[in-house]
């Protein structure tokens, strides 16, 4: 259970966007509709981005590296050239699954919400359409609207769901137990999407069952979550005017959002624009938690609540530099790094840092932030990396106010405490949330926390293909209770 899921408090959230809504309506009408949404076009200025591989063997493709393909920029929509044709119901066909039937009675269970209650209360059958290059076989009450996502691990599709009339997104994971790690990495989003609830973080509604009589034939992942129009990058890099009270409007969002997942001793580790999913009115939620890492005691946390893990992959251009710096050692801090890039992105429509490689990077924060002290690389346990540090060009920065020009001061001195190079002088989020900045949204009683911490204890035993298999189906039966108890093995084993 979590705080922000009382009634109460969700009264008080309601009222509360009634207050932001009447705020941010000359807001609302800058940022438009949907149409505009869906039209922007991409700048050249982000072609060359180059993600760092994640800890997954899959390589990233999102749309926006992907020109040669055809894949626009855009959000996907009736303007897509991304095999838009295929699309359609027409194309679907009914199929009946493998499994045992392809009529279930998914009957009493549901606790996520009252729109996963619709979901599983009635039988259903499966149907299949194309989706880009790869087949969707889902609920046939889930029809195809269009592509709007792809990343590194799957493809997400707009849908309509018939029985709760409303359209949701779907993504799907082919073939997602080909690798150990891509498998962990989707186990860890389903267990924190279910964990959360907050207005500023998708929420997942539904999952597909396993189509497999057997364990082992359990190959395709579906996740059904709220639908949202776009993303932040595709706003970043359109032509939509974006004003200083937009900024302050997503910017709160996201911090309010990171509050309550900071709150479940949660670290994201993948803040960037294309995980901040934004509808036409300016709503913001946070997605894409495969990365996400716990920082409870129990789970790896120092004395000094830091961890100590030896692999990093956040796209680097958002990393903060106690990751490049201090050989793996990081906390809470290194997203509020990148919500502060995000900050400086927003406004001036490029990346802030965008390092070509790890020491690009690092001299790129020095020129644009200032070299920092001596002392203030106390934090910096590698004598190489400190070495590296102390050589680079003292020359001042350049003041924020010149570096953004216009820019109010109160936005800059935000700013600038986010992108704190020490971690323990940047800013938390509770204290970002009271700045100045944020002044008109801010409201101490409307922030929720998350009751307990996430239990992240489900990575400890080691995760073999098999038993990411049987966990993950357990997870599916959590929303369609008819698909359990798993499936056996080939072999007649239950034991996994
Ligand atoms: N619920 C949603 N509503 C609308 N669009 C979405 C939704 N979920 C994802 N998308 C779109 O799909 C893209 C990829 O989704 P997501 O980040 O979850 O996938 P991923 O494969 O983990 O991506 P990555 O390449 O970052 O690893 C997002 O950047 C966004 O544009
Ligand atoms: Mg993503």
């Amino acid at each position: 259970m979590i705080s922000g899921s009382s009634e109460s408090k969700e009264q008080t959230f309601s009222n509360r966007v009634l207050k932001w809504t009447k705020k941010m309506s000359s807001m609302a009408t800058v940022c438009g509709s949907t149409d505009q949404l869906n039209n922007i076009a991409p700048s050249d200025s982000f072609e060359g981005m180059v993600e760092d591989k994640p800890e997954g063997k899959r390589v990233p493709s999102r749309g926006y590296h992907n020109t040669s393909k055809g894949m626009k920029v855009t959000k996907a929509s009736s303007n897509d050239s991304y095999d838009h044709d295929h699309h359609t119901l027409a194309t679907a066909t009914t199929a009946t699954a493998s499994f045992s039937e392809n009529e279930h009675d998914d009957g009493s269970y549901m606790d996520l919400s009252k729109r996963s209650e619709r979901r599983a209360a009635k039988p259903y059958s499966t149907h299949s359409f194309p989706a880009g290059k790869h087949t969707f076989t889902v609920d046939t009450r889930y029809s195809m609207n269009r592509v709007v996502g792809s990343g590194a691990y799957g493809v997400v599709v707009s849908s309509h769901d018939s029985r709760a009339a409303e359209d949701v997104a779907i993504k799907m994971v082919p073939k997602a137990f080909n690798d150990e790690v891509d498998a962990k990495r989707i186990l860890r989003e389903i267990k924190l999407l279910k964990h959360f609830k907050h207005d500023n973080i998708i929420q997942i509604v539904d999952m597909m069952p396993p189509n497999a009589r057997y364990l082992e034939d359990y190959h395709d992942i579906y996740m059904v979550t709220d639908l949202m129009e776009t993303d932040l990058h595709r706003i970043i890099y359109s032509k939509q005017k974006l004003s200083i009270e937009h900024v302050q409007y997503f910017a709160y969002q996201l911090v309010r959002g990171l509050k309550y997942i900071h709150s479940a001793d949660v670290i994201h580790r993948d803040l960037k624009p294309s995980n901040l999913l934004v509808n036409s009115n300016c709503d913001l939620k946070i997605c894409d938690f495969g990365l996400a890492r716990g920082i409870h005691p129990a789970h790896g946390e120092d004395a000094s609540g830091t961890m100590l893990l030896t692999e990093y992959v956040v796209t680097r251009w958002y990393r903060a530099p106690e990751i490049m710096l201090a050989c793996h050692e990081y906390s809470k801090p290194v997203d509020v790094w990148s919500v502060g890039c995000i900050f400086a992105e927003l406004i001036q429509r490029k990346p802030y840092f965008p390092g070509d490689d790890y020491i690009d990077q690092l001299t790129i924060i020095s020129k644009k932030l200032g070299k920092p002290s001596d002392s203030d690389l106390d934090f910096v346990t590698s004598e190489k990396a400190k070495r590296f540090m102390r050589k680079l060009p003292s020359d001042p920065a350049p003041p924020l106010s010149s570096q953004f020009p216009g820019t109010p001061s109160n936005a800059l001195d935000l700013m600038r405490k986010m992108l704190s190079i020490h971690p323990r002088k940047r800013i938390p989020v509770e204290d970002a949330l009271a700045h100045p900045f944020f002044a008109q949204l801010h409201s101490a009683d409307d922030e929720p926390v998350a009751e307990a911490p996430f239990d992240f204890s489900f990575e400890k035993e080691k995760l073999h293909r098999i038993r990411l298999q049987e966990l993950i189906w357990q997870e599916a039966g959590h929303f369609r209770p008819s698909c359990l108890p798993v499936a056996p093995r080939r072999d007649g084993l239950r034991e996994v």
